[in-house]
């Protein structure tokens, strides 16, 4: 699922492997920061197969309808090198043509001079606000992928914000938008 001479470290391409959470990383040492390796979850939410991403940039997945503002939140985050976690909502569409609203978590990986080295990415879709109770099933998954993934990168030089906070806040905001429309 990765191209061979771009590879992160195994014990990380194994815990991205095993994560019940999708899953994406991607690389900056080429341009347009392609992706390089996706899970099982990346791959059920998205419907495509792993060939069909690996060494492309991650906005296959929207089209002509997603809105720009949505696009922009992520390309100011990623050129902001002030904010090393965000998460953003984005609409999407998957292989089989069907939209759904993406909740895009992503997390730049520095090494020890501060150089971004990967960033990763977790996605997850909350078109409906019903959602609310899976997205915190899910995150709570994140939280502990995140936090077992920071132990085993920080033994290669890498280091990664703790996103517990960010990601907690974003169930209590989508709550908030659940109540609302109910
Ligand atoms: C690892 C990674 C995963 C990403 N996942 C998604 C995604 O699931 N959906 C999406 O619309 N954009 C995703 N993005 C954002 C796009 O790849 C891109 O950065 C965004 O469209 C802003 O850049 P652009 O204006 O050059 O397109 C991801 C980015 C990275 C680095």
């Amino acid at each position: 699922m990765m191209r061979d001479a771009l590879m992160p470290p195994e014990p990380l391409r194994a815990q991205i492997a095993r994560s019940n959470v999708a899953l994406a990383l991607a690389t900056t040492e080429v341009d347009d920061m392609p992706l390089i390796m996706v899970n099982r979850g990346f791959l059920r939410l998205t419907g495509f197969e792993p060939d069909a991403v690996i060494g492309r940039n991650c906005r296959f997945l929207q089209d002509e309808t997603t809105p720009r503002d949505q696009i922009a939140a992520m390309a100011a985050f990623l050129h902001d090198d002030t904010r090393d976690d965000g998460r953003f909502p984005v609409l999407n569409r998957r292989l089989d043509g069907t939209n759904f609203l993406n909740l895009v978590f992503l997390s730049k990986l520095r090494d020890r001079k501060g150089q971004i080295r990967f960033v990763i990415a977790s996605q997850f879709d909350i078109t409906a606000a019903r959602q609310t109770a899976a997205l915190a099933h899910n995150d709570a998954a994140l939280i502990g992928t995140l936090q077992t993934m920071r132990q085993t990168i920080g033994q290669f030089g890498l280091a990664m914000t703790d996103s517990a906070g960010l990601i907690a806040r974003s169930i209590s905001t989508l709550a908030r938008f659940a109540v609302r429309d109910e």
